[in-house]
C-alpha cells in the first residue's frame, strides 16, 4: 500500500508542478518587436519599478510634463496590477542621446527612460520633459511606451503624441493603430506643470492577445 501511496503522491506532485509551470508561460503577443526586450533592463540595473517615476533630465529640461493614467484589464473597467511600463524618448534635439557610459538598451533608446509598476489600483504617474521631433525626419514628437504583463512577453503600445504638436498631421493621426488605446494626449497646465492623462487598456488592438 505504501508503494502505491508513493506513486500517487509522485503523480500528484508532477501534475501540480506541470500546472504551475504552464501558468508561468509567457504568452507571445503584440507581433514582431525588435527592441521590446529593453523593458527588462530594469532587472539588470537593479531598479524596482514603482507606480511613480521621474525620468532623468526632468530637472534640467523644459517644458516639464507630468503624465498620469490607469492601466485596465481588457474589460476597460478592472484595474490591472503588477503591470510594468517602460517609457523612453529623445532629448530636446530629437536625439536618443545615451549617457557617457550607456548600459544595454540605453545605447539605442538614450538616457531618458524609466520604468513603472502598477499597484492594485492600476494607477501610474511619470514626470519628464517634452521631447523634440527627430531632426531630419518628418515625425511628430513622441514618447515610446512598452508593456510587460506577468504572463506576456514585452510588447509595445501606441506612443504618446501631443495634440498641440504641428507635426502631428491628420494623416499621422489616422495611421495610429490605437494599441492600448489612443496615445494622443492634450496637455493642460496644472499646478505649474503640463499635465496629461491617458488610460491604458490591456490587449486593445494587440495582435494575438486572446
Ligand atoms: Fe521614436
Amino acid at each position: 500500500m505504501k508503494k502505491y501511496l508513493g506513486i500517487i503522491l509522485l503523480t500528484f506532485i508532477t501534475i501540480s508542478c506541470k500546472g504551475q509551470s504552464n501558468s508561468n508561460v509567457e504568452r507571445n503577443v503584440g507581433g514582431p518587436c525588435q527592441d521590446c526586450e529593453a523593458v527588462l533592463d530594469f532587472k539588470m540595473l537593479n531598479i524596482t519599478p514603482k507606480a511613480t517615476d521621474t525620468l532623468p533630465g526632468f530637472e534640467k529640461n523644459e517644458p516639464k510634463v507630468k503624465i498620469t493614467g490607469t492601466v485596465f484589464q481588457k474589460d476597460g473597467k478592472t484595474p490591472a496590477e503588477n503591470i510594468v511600463l517602460y517609457i523612453y524618448h529623445t532629448d530636446r534635439n530629437g536625439i536618443y542621446q545615451p549617457s557617457e557610459k550607456p548600459i544595454s538598451w540605453e545605447k539605442t533608446h538614450g538616457q531618458y527612460r524609466g520604468w513603472l509598476n502598477t499597484g492594485k489600483d492600476g494607477k501610474f504617474t511619470f514626470y519628464t520633459f517634452r521631447p523634440a521631433p527627430y531632426p531630419k525626419v518628418q515625425e511628430a514628437e513622441h514618447i515610446h511606451i512598452y508593456v510587460k504583463e506577468p504572463n506576456t512577453i514585452p510588447y509595445y503600445i501606441d506612443s504618446y503624441f501631443f495634440e498641440s504638436d504641428s507635426k502631428l498631421t491628420t494623416e499621422k493621426r489616422k495611421s495610429q493603430k490605437n494599441r492600448g488605446g489612443s496615445g494622443i494626449v492634450k496637455l493642460k497646465k496644472e499646478n505649474g506643470i503640463w499635465t496629461a492623462n491617458r488610460n491604458l487598456i490591456l490587449g486593445m488592438n494587440i495582435p494575438d492577445y486572446e
